[in-house]
């Protein structure tokens, strides 16, 4: 009753025209095996690790909603495979465009020249082939890549344009924690889907906030999926993949031990209840289990005093999401642990440091008033710079803002310390309505004055509205030659 009650005050917040999505999730027998996506095979010359990609149309029969239907994948018909880099390596790609409309190739969560990074002003036609490279310079994570054409980013997604890209780095190698890929190391790329009534994959689009939530929930395109375990302990890589829904994570009755957040480790392992993530939000976890047992990850409601937030668990009070079979004997595993990267502590942020505040204030498909602008420039940064960001949602509807380029630290949420989950390095976070985050930002390298990086909301029909705006970082002194590149959209 409270949850139909918040939902009623949701609504009467909103304005007329809005409505909030409130789809139910299909329940679903847990009879398919996880598909786990496969490692990109990549060489190493030089020091080089190159990888090969193409962007590319398929059919799909995703199981319990056959038969195949038209989906987008890279180097396969839905999703791509996991990219995986060491840091300090140069990395090196040849992605083809074998689409019939151009589009782009996104890192997100990754530090690099603004030419590199994938956004709107990188687009590739179809027939051709993009070749971006950089040096891994940022500690171990889980990052992910998926297109970024403006205006169209929804359906990419949507489609099956993504993919895991995990980093490496000492640290990570020499952990305690379960790191055999697929094995007691899952990648789990959750997304909601939804069919109509031929089996077709198709978006909704009803006008709803915050987005298109479909009735279908799948992880790593697996509707319905369970996953043997065979360790007493397994590291899941959370990608939350959707377009518009957030997930509260719970393993009813157990606790799972928060690693890692979209850049890299927390200073040490924390004891969850549950983890919330808004779209583009990563999180690592580790979860303990008994010999012999089932259980199930689900996604329980996202409330927010008593109020059920638009576009979390839509029409459900809670769904499962991935069952896992524990064997009758378990191979042991540690305690995680892992040792303090040099370069982390080396790479703190302090807000003393800080020279520039900046406040974004989202709303009504804007940033600070303003629609994105693939011409227009909205804030010009100067390299070496730590910055102090402030944003907001003043609507009543929750935002997922996502900053290119950088890891930042959460200073403050309406002006107290940010609880321990989110301390760690993150590049996107769920702005509950109306409060104040402060973010603690640094800019070290790569000056452009002609080439934009993005901020936006990762609530993808959000960002396609227009809800974006672009950054360049420059040397003090090129202010004069700051100039939004004439992109054509091909
Ligand atoms: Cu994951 Cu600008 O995107
Ligand atoms: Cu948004």
């Amino acid at each position: 009753l409270a949850g139909i009650a918040g939902v009623a005050a949701v609504v009467s917040l909103l304005t007329a025209c809005d409505t909030i999505s409130t789809t139910a999730v299909i329940p679903r027998d847990f009879v398919n095996e996880l598909a786990i996506p496969p490692e990109a095979p990549s060489s190493l010359e030089d020091g080089v690790r190159t990888f090969r990609l193409t962007a590319e149309a398929g059919r799909t029969a995703f199981a319990g909603v056959e038969p195949a239907t038209a989906t987008w994948g890279f180097s396969g018909s839905f999703l791509g495979p996991t990219l995986r880099a060491q840091r300090g390596e140069r990395v090196a790609f040849e992605i083809e465009n074998d689409l019939p409309e151009a589009t782009s190739v996104h890192w997100h969560g990754m530090h690099l020249p603004a030419a590199m990074d994938g956004g709107p002003h990188q687009m590739i036609a179809p027939g051709d082939v993009w070749r971006p490279t950089w040096i891994i310079d940022q500690p171990a994570a889980t990052l992910w890549y998926h297109p970024h054409p403006h205006g169209a980013t929804e359906q990419h997604v949507y489609r099956g344009l993504a993919g895991l890209f995990i980093l490496d780095d000492d640290a990570s190698l020499s952990a305690a924690l379960p790191q055999d890929y697929g094995v007691d190391d899952l990648p789990l790329i959750v997304q909601d889907k939804q069919f109509d009534d031929d089996g077709r994959l198709v978006l909704r689009d009803d006008g709803s906030e915050p987005g298109s939530l479909g009735d279908t929930i799948m992880v790593n395109g697996t509707v319905g999926a369970y996953q043997e375990v065979t360790t007493e302990r397994v590291r899941l890589r959370l990608l939350n993949g959707s377009t518009a829904r957030t997930y509260t994570f719970e393993i009813p009755d157990r606790q799972m031990t928060l690693i890692a957040t979209d850049g890299g480790f927390l200073d040490a392992p924390l004891p969850m209840e549950q983890v919330r993530l808004a779209p583009g939000e990563r999180a690592e976890v580790v979860v303990a289990f008994a010999p012999g047992e089932t259980v199930r990850l689900r996604s329980a409601k996202t409330q927010l005093g008593g109020i059920l937030l638009p576009g979390t668990s839509g029409g459900n009070d809670a769904f499962d999401v991935l069952e896992f079979r524990a064997a009758s004997s378990l191979t042991p595993s540690p305690e995680p642990s892992w040792p303090r990267a040099a370069d982390a502590v080396a790479d703190e942020m302090h807000e003393d440091e800080a020279s520039t505040n900046r406040s974004f204030v989202l709303e009504e498909r804007e940033i600070n008033g303003e629609r994105m602008d693939m011409s227009r420039i909205d804030e010009v940064v100067h390299v070496g710079d730590t910055e102090v960001w402030t944003v907001r949602s003043s609507q009543p509807i929750p935002h997922s803002f996502h900053i290119h380029d950088v890891q930042f630290r959460v200073l403050t949420i309406d002006g107290s310390a940010p609880p321990a989950k989110l301390a760690g390095p993150k590049d996107t976070i769920y702005l509950e309505p109306n409060r104040e985050y402060r973010l603690l930002v640094r800019f070290e390298d790569y000056a452009d004055p002609e080439m934009p990086y993005m901020y936006h909301c990762h609530m993808l029909l959000h960002e396609d509205e227009g809800m974006m705006g672009q950054f360049v970082v420059i040397e003090p002194g090129q202010e004069d030659q700051v100039k939004a590149p004439d992109t054509v959209m091909p």
